[in-house]
């Protein structure tokens, strides 16, 4: 089951968000980035087809399916822009397509942590599949508690004046560490409560993200016994 969080680009709110870049800059012409945009759709879209098609080989050949659902996201105009400028990247078009993999991107939620592995090994084995970056946050998790495993991979995207090789950014993680993720996310982003119980709840949220690990160290365990 493939979740798309319909996010279509917006050439009203592109003219807003670049009208704060007075000078010529390239990253005014919105052709560029409407044309990248759908390129990174498309790599996106070519990803999902390959999950889709792993989770239904799994669903027919095999007892144990480690995808339990898939997501897809394309990155807004206005965290593209704050990114570039957290960056300090200059505030142009080649900034976007050299230096941020991650215009579109994927998310895999599995059952156990061992099936993160079996999903990394199942794409990287594909030969159209370039591993470009990764970062175990499983091994080593962020400060925060953050657990996921975060791959940039590459796919060719065949266009009509020839093929395009696009990044994507797939983040691999397990239903528990997706749970922790999104209320840590809203946490940070969203809330409004005041700076000590925020502090408060971000500690709280470190040690729920080890407890959340070891229940599903123990869960796999029971499941690996059966
Ligand atoms: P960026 O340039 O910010 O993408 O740096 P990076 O590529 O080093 O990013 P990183 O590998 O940390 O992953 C960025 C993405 O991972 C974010 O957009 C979030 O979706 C997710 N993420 C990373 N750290 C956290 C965290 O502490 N909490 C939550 N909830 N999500 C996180
Ligand atoms: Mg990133």
């Amino acid at each position: 089951m493939i979740l798309e969080r319909q996010n279509m680009l917006n050439i009203n709110q592109i003219e807003r968000e670049l009208s704060r870049y007075s000078d010529d800059d390239e990253i005014h012409d919105i052709s560029k980035l409407v044309s990248y945009y759908q390129l990174c759709h498309s790599a996106v879209s070519e990803f999902g087809t390959k999950l889709e098609n792993l989770d239904a080989d799994y669903q027919v050949r095999h007892n144990h399916n480690p995808i339990h659902h898939i997501e897809i996201r394309m990155k807004d105009v206005s965290s593209l822009i704050e990114k570039i400028e957290r960056k300090n990247l200059p505030v142009k078009f080649e900034s976007i397509k050299d230096r941020i993999f991650d215009v579109g991107g994927i998310r895999v939620i599995t059952n156990y942590i061992d099936d993160i592995y079996t999903v990394e090994e199942n794409l990287l084995a594909q030969d159209d599949v370039v591993l470009l970056k990764r970062k175990d946050y499983i091994k080593n998790p962020k400060d925060s508690g953050y657990r996921s495993l975060h791959l940039v991979a590459s796919v060719p995207v065949f266009q009509s004046d020839g093929v395009q090789v696009t990044p994507v950014e797939i983040q691999i993680r397990t239903i528990g560490m997706d749970m922790w993720a999104s209320l840590e996310h809203k946490l940070r982003y969203k809330t409004e409560e005041p700076d000590e119980k925020v502090a408060q709840y971000s500690e709280s949220l470190q040690d729920y993200a080890d407890e959340i690990n070891k229940i599903e160290n123990n869960m796999q365990e029971i499941f690996h016994n059966l």
